[in-house]
């Protein structure tokens, strides 16, 4: 059987593109895969956080993706600080990675320019060999992610390969497994559709969030940014001349499990598009919050749940993380 590996931060507000990019995919995959999920937690710590924050931020990421459907009898879903194997593999897998090649990924750029290299965490520069650990401890087949996240799957390809020459066949070499962009891989901001939609994003108005209430979500649906033309054909996929409108289209198309192009085909005018895709997002999002709210009123299970998991996750993880330090030379404790 296929096995799936995926994981989510805990901070910064879930939204849309999470969903249609990510857990969508988690979601079906139940049925096909022996999927793990982890909340990675550990990746958090790379910017600059409170400790109750972290904690909350992480029961409420698990107890949402319970909501938004992953069932605990049909996969493994876990936090990965519970998982000790993750930050071991991880030292192995910076000692694979050169300074160099982790400097030169995109994430490391665009978020040590904010605050500065000088200030920037290590962990940051460090994150994508913790993601390649988090990845290869699972023999993982493939592995569901939104595009933003390509250039890190390729790191983790191009580190399993490399141990795996100097140090003899230890992991498998996953591969990506990523909608594609107008079919939720890539949902853009609805003011700015030039930008992906972002959790951290400083544009509340342009993100739906999962917990939005429908009112908020229809407002920033109406109010998304489109153009200025009209006429029979103003309603076309187009993401180079028409980024509003063709985001709009791939929401609405991947929710109802449509391509974009036809999508359009029923439309003429913004209004009655823009009114469609609010009431999809409407029905998509508001049972999970429901479930949501059912679900954190026991925290105790939740608890309970992830316990259990991250024992499944453990026996899997620890017996690769043991084959990588025999492989590299690690002395096995007697
Ligand atoms: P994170 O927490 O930023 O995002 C979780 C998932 O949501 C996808 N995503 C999007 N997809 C489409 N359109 C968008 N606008 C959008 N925004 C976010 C992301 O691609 C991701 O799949 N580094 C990862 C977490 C991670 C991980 C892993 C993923 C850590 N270890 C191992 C897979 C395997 C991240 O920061 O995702």
């Amino acid at each position: 059987m296929t096995r799936v590996l995926s994981g989510i931060q805990p901070t910064g507000q879930p939204q849309l593109g999470n969903y249609l990019g990510a857990l969508q995919s988690w979601i079906a995959l139940q049925d096909t895969a022996d999927a793990f999920y982890c909340v990675v937690d550990l990746h958090a710590l790379t910017v600059p956080g409170e400790p109750a924050d972290l904690r909350d931020s992480t029961m409420a990421m698990a107890t949402l993706l319970l909501a938004a459907g992953l069932e605990p009898d049909r996969c493994t879903l876990f936090v990965q600080s519970h998982v000790a194997a993750h930050s071991q593999l991880a030292w192995i897998l910076e000692c694979t990675a050169s300074f160099g090649e982790m400097r030169r990924m995109t994430q490391w750029k665009d978020k040590s320019a904010k605050g500065g290299e000088e200030a920037a965490r290590l962990g940051l520069l460090a994150y994508p060999a913790l993601m390649a650990a988090d990845i290869l401890l699972y023999d993982t087949d493939r592995v569901p992610v939104g595009d933003d996240q390509r250039q890190h799957l390729e790191l983790t390809r191009t580190l399993a390969e490399r141990f795996n020459h100097r140090y003899g066949q230890t992991f498998k070499v996953p591969d990506a497994l990523i909608p594609e962009r107008s079919r939720g891989g890539r949902v853009m901001d609805l003011q700015v559709p030039t930008r992906k939609m972002s959790k951290s994003s400083e544009s509340p108005q342009g993100t739906i969030f999962l917990f939005d209430e429908p009112k908020d979500i229809e407002r920033k649906i109406k109010r998304a940014v489109t153009d200025a033309d009209q006429g029979v054909d103003a309603v076309r996929y187009d993401p180079t001349a028409k980024p509003g409108v063709s985001n709009l289209l791939g929401i609405l198309g991947t929710i109802t499990g449509r391509s974009p192009e036809s999508v359009a085909a029923d439309y003429t005018r913004y209004g009655p598009l823009k009114a469609d895709t609010a009431d999809a997002v409407v029905e998509l999002l508001v049972p999970v919050q429901v479930r949501y709210r059912e679900l954190a009123s026991d925290p105790g299970a939740v608890a309970k749940l992830l316990r259990t998991g991250a024992d499944r996750a453990n026996e899997v993880a620890s017996a690769t993380a043991a084959r990588a330090d025999a492989a590299i030379g690690l002395l096995p404790p007697s």
